[in-house]
């Protein structure tokens, strides 16, 4: 068939027409939505409405640094898992542990932090001086949290499990459970700030609790996190941030804490076969 030269024209203009909406949908930038906790201090919480903590802050640098644009969408922790598998949100962080049973249903970028778990009581108690203590005694922990697993397996202990990390800490001061069991920073912030003498944190930190930032399993953008992750690290923001939320230059920095975390689950998984 012979097309004459008008049509021709008009079918590179058409082709033309086809491609520009695409073209230009690939080069708009999305915002995404970023899940944090309203009450994890000091790392995401609110405060005269606005949002604070050590991961907003990190967080803000590394999205700069990846190029992705974000809203931060505050809630509850336990929403955080269920908003990211119904699509809420595209991304959580709130001091989320990686841990390798966590792996099968969610995928974790490189850990920016590692911490511990601790045991907290009254400050008269002169009884319970460390995990080891905690055998027939009620112990308070938060539903679905790496300290609610650990907690579950201390022989013959009480444990107790609430959604609100402040209830938890309101039963410690009013002495209706022995002991709670929670990750470090947060308690310790508890400690200085509202526990007015009442409650104390007992033994070594234990347990190694390395947070990340959380997405729904072949999601787009834990990639690029990691190159911002690393690129924090490198320029020495993640330190600038780390001593001003924390006080002290950081112990471990990003690439070691990832060094160490694959090496251990890596033996995690051999034990595990076995
Ligand atoms: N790091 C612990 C975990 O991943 C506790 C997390 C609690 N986080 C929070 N935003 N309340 O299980």
């Amino acid at each position: 068939m012979r097309v004459g030269n008008r049509s021709k024209w008009s079918i590179a203009l058409l082709a033309v027409l086809l491609v520009m909406p695409t073209a230009s949908g690939c080069g708009k930038k999305e915002t995404i939505k970023v899940g944090i906790e309203q009450n994890f201090r000091p790392f995401t919480y609110m405060e005269d409405g606005e949002k604070k903590g050590f991961e907003v802050d990190l967080w803000q640098a590394i999205a700069q640094k990846a190029g992705i644009q974000y809203e931060l969408v505050p809630m509850e922790h336990g929403e955080l898992l269920k908003s990211l598998k119904s699509g809420g949100v595209d991304l959580a962080l709130a001091g989320m542990t990686v841990s390798n049973a966590r792996k099968n249903n969610l995928d974790y970028s490189s850990p920016y932090f590692q911490t511990g778990l601790v045991v907290l009581t009254s400050t008269d108690n002169g009884v319970i001086k460390g995990k080891d203590d905690l055998t027939q005694k009620v112990v308070a922990t938060k539903n679905g949290s790496t300290a609610f697993n650990y907690a579950g397996e201390i022989q013959g202990a009480k444990i107790r499990s609430y959604s609100n990390i402040a209830d938890i800490y309101n039963e410690l001061k009013n002495n209706t459970v022995d002991a709670a069991i929670f990750d470090e920073r947060n308690a310790h912030d508890f400690l200085q700030d509202k526990a007015q003498g009442q409650v104390k944190m007992v033994g070594q930190a234990f347990n190694k609790e390395r947070y990340a930032v959380v997405g729904k399993k072949r999601n787009d953008y834990i990639g690029k996190v990691n190159k911002g992750i690393e690129a924090v690290s490198k320029d020495g923001t993640y330190e600038t941030m780390y001593t001003k939320w924390f006080g002290s230059k950081p112990d471990v920095m990003p690439d070691k804490i990832k060094k160490d975390m694959e090496y251990e689950m890596q033996h995690e998984t051999v034990k595990g076969r076995e």
